[in-house]
């Protein structure tokens, strides 16, 4: 595996990879690799022949009192993860290169009304965080596809209308969520669960499941299984930020007749603030 840790040096390898005619599939990261980073690292290779990772824990993307200083680094383990994972190249940059003219007098990116829902409400500025460091990475790496995990689904969606609205020449792969054995999503801050909190932690999915079961078999009022989902995470010790019925396309609130939606929390347990999603159908109104 190469490792490129400046935007020059990137750029000459991504040419070098252009001038054998590869077709390069790109993983953004922030390291502190799981099975979940992998399954997208073989993703990524089924759609190019040539797979880019970037590792960078993105300043722009926390907000004050986040975990930035906490977040999980262990970058030599995810080197040797990489490795295994037989990616091409890495991209390893440091704040200069990703903020060449500082971070405060950085040219934004921000996708509107998406940005500021669901976790953008809890986060401000979370959203124009992500959707500025991904549109300045797809610049310097200029892949063909790039690939996300849908347990951010949000995320996944803004990058998808910020490609769309900016006319970027990328196609974006949303990738399932990867699970533990007992249904917790895999993410780096499951690391800062305790022993007794891990083995509730699934509760979170179970419940989405629950929810979905409600929706598309029972014709369960959304309000009324979001409350439930609430009261049922409150009662297992989850603090919930929020359980939300949304329109897939685009998170909006679901009119009566959309009936392809996706329930989204986010809740915390402990110190970690744990999101998943479950996509469900609604039964069209009879
Ligand atoms: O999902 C993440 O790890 C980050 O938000 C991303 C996409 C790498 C941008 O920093």
């Amino acid at each position: 595996m190469e490792v490129s840790a400046t935007a020059a040096d990137l750029k000459h390898r991504i040419s070098g990879l252009r001038s054998r005619g590869r077709r390069i599939a790109f993983v953004p990261t922030m390291g502190n690799l799981h099975a979940g980073h992998l399954r997208l690292m073989e993703r990524a290779r089924e759609h190019a022949d040539a797979v880019v990772a970037s590792i960078y824990v993105n300043p722009l993307q926390f907000g004050a009192g986040e975990d930035f200083a906490a977040y999980p680094r262990t970058l030599e383990a995810d080197l040797a993860q990489l490795r295994r994972a037989d990616v091409d190249l890495l991209f390893l940059p440091s704040d200069a290169e990703v903020y060449p003219r500082g971070q405060a007098a950085q040219t934004f990116v921000e996708v509107p009304v998406l940005s500021d829902i669901l976790c953008g409400a809890s986060r401000p500025g979370h959203f124009r965080g992500v959707t500025t460091v991904v549109n300045r990475l797809f610049n310097l790496v200029t892949p063909d596809v790039a690939l996300f995990g849908k347990k951010d689904y949000q995320q996944w969606l803004l990058i998808r209308m910020m490609v769309g609205d900016l006319g970027m020449p990328v196609q974006i792969v949303g990738v399932e969520t990867e699970r533990a054995a007992d249904g917790l999503a895999l993410s780096s801050r499951n690391g800062y669960l305790s022993e007794a909190e891990r083995r509730v932690a699934p509760q979170l999915f179970a419940t989405l499941s629950a929810l979905k079961d409600q929706m598309e078999e029972q014709g369960a009022v959304p309000a009324e299984a979001e409350a439930r989902a609430n009261a049922t995470l409150t009662g297992h010790g989850f603090r919930p930020d929020y359980i939300s019925i949304r329109r897939r396309a685009d998170l909006a609130v679901p009119g009566p007749r959309d009936a392809e939606l996706v329930v989204l929390a986010a809740a915390w347990l402990g110190r970690a603030r744990l999101l998943d999603n479950v996509e469900l159908n609604r039964p069209a109104p009879g």
